[in-house]
């Protein structure tokens, strides 16, 4: 098969590999498309190796269709259109992946499409849901709601009947977060905490679904409400950061972080299997829909990386294979 391999110095090829083989509960899928993530970057430059066992190539969701089932394998078909979150191995025309992994493309959904919602939409669930146990009539506010995780964010914030906060970083990026259902959309190069104090009646909000990391928990926790949650799960302003221990005390609330990749496998099934019963329906109904950006040639992985880094995506890229 061909696959996205990083040279030495660090550019992305497209180079003929050998095919991956299903092992007992894994299904084998021609690729048409894999969604690409900011953790890619960070792969690539060698800061977010892989889990033991998973892939070394990059790519952590792809859409295709099932070309084999390893042994013990029930409930999928050959030829069945998918999706499928992975630990690795996703800009590439074959990938292996648990069977507990795969979700069935939306029905009425371009294959292609299907590529950008396994990734976006279990970390957006699992910790909006599981982790901040977000409730209807509750107040969110999503960090980065023009990026893939943040505009799935929004719209699930809505469909699970939330007053959405977002932020992005220009007046036509808030705008178009607001036509993906946020109630208030903040460029977050102005003053954050006073426009979510002015949203909010000096009241805060429930839960904060936080990329930023370190730069952003002062502000995210002043901007919690009492019993507020704030769940971290990007460190893109850094990791280490001083927590006023007083603050969250004297409101009763919790700071979180969580991983998707590198769960358990069986942890990762149950996500999807959650996503599938009560995502895929807005799907269908047209509550949640995936967000695409562009779509590019698996071959020109380099230019999407060069895109993403830009800052000038919104949603998702998707790098296409010629099978699709
Ligand atoms: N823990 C997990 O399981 C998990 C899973 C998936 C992703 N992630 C992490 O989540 C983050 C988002 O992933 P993604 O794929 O959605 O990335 P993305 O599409 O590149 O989005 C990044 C977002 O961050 C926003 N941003 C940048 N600087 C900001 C600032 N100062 N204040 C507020 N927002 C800012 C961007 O807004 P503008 O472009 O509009 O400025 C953009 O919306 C990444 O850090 C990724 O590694 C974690």
């Amino acid at each position: 098969m061909r696959a996205i391999t990083v040279a030495p110095d660090q550019r992305l090829e497209l180079t003929e590999v050998p095919d991956p083989s299903p092992a007992p509960g894994e299904v084998l899928l021609d690729v048409a498309a894999a969604g690409v993530n900011r953790a890619d970057l960070l792969q690539r430059a060698g800061n977010y190796p892989p889990p033991p066992g998973a892939s070394d190539v990059i790519g952590l969701e792809v859409s295709g269709t099932v070309r084999e089932l390893g042994a013990g394998v029930t409930g999928w078909r050959v030829g069945d259109r998918v999706c499928a979150l992975l630990a690795g191995g996703g800009y590439a025309t074959r990938v292996a992946v648990p069977a507990g992994q795969l979700l069935p493309a939306p029905s009425g959904y371009d294959l292609v499409d299907a590529a950008a919602l396994p990734e976006a939409l279990c970390t957006a669930w699992s910790n909006l849901v599981d982790v901040a146990r977000l409730r209807e009539g509750e107040t969110l506010l999503v960090h980065g709601g023009s990026g893939g995780v943040g505009s799935a964010a929004i719209q699930l914030g809505r469909a699970l009947g939330a007053r959405v906060l977002t932020t992005a970083g220009s007046p036509e990026r808030t705008a178009r977060c607001e036509d993906l259902g946020a109630d208030v959309a903040v460029d977050h190069h102005d003053d954050v905490p006073a426009a979510v104090a002015e949203a909010t009646d000096g009241r805060g909000v429930d839960v904060v679904l936080d990329v930023l990391g370190a730069g952003g928990l002062a502000d995210n926790v002043r901007m919690l409400s009492t019993g507020g949650r704030l769940v971290v799960i990007g460190t893109q302003r850094g990791s280490r950061a001083e927590l006023n221990l007083l603050t969250l005390m004297q409101k009763r609330a919790s700071v979180h972080g969580t991983t998707l990749r590198s769960r358990p496998v069986a942890d990762k099934a149950r996500i999807v299997a959650d996503v599938r019963e009560r995502v895929w329906p807005m799907l269908d109904d047209g509550r949640v829909r995936a967000v695409v950006h562009e779509r590019l040639p698996l071959a020109d992985a380099e230019r999407a990386h060069e895109l993403l880094e830009s800052g000038g995506v919104f949603g998702k890229l998707l790098l296409v294979t010629d099978g699709a």
